[in-house]
């Protein structure tokens, strides 16, 4: 009888240690998902809030599109454009007039600038 126990409980030890959702895999997954791209995060930010005037030609009087993946990255690099989203001068931010955007997507955008500007 006892060995009878014994041999359910192998067989549930062995498929508890056969899952593919072990530590190293679940680590893997979060360092993949982890990369802040253009293509997956970015655009989708700039699109909701800023094309309304960054757009191809500019309106508003917005002095450049930001409606390709070069446009962002060069705002980014040569026009100020973490310190236009960061700031809490309401005279400053961007969105021009506020309000300021939430600040997981703040972090968002300046993780992507700290992870590389990459595009996808
Ligand atoms: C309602 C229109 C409008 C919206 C929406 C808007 N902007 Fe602007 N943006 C402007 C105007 C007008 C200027 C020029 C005046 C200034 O610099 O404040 C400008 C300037 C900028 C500049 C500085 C450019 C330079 O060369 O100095 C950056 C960077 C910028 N915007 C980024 C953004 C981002 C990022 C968003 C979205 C989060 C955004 N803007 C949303 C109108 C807008």
């Amino acid at each position: 009888m006892k060995s009878k126990y014994l041999i359910y409980f192998l067989v549930i030890a062995c498929f508890a240690s056969c899952s593919y959702n072990n530590e190293d895999d679940l680590t893997e997954d979060i360092i993949i998902e982890d990369v802040v791209t253009y293509d997956d995060n970015i655009k989708a930010i700039i699109d909701t809030n800023c094309i309304l005037c960054h757009s191809n030609p500019p309106v508003n009087g917005a002095p450049m599109p930001l409606t390709t993946f070069e446009n962002v990255r060069d705002a980014v690099e040569n026009r100020d454009l973490i310190a236009r989203i960061s700031t809490t001068d309401i005279g400053f931010v961007m969105p021009l007039g506020g309000p300021r955007l939430p600040q997981n997507l703040i972090d968002l955008v300046i993780q992507w600038q700290e992870e590389g500007l990459l595009e996808n």
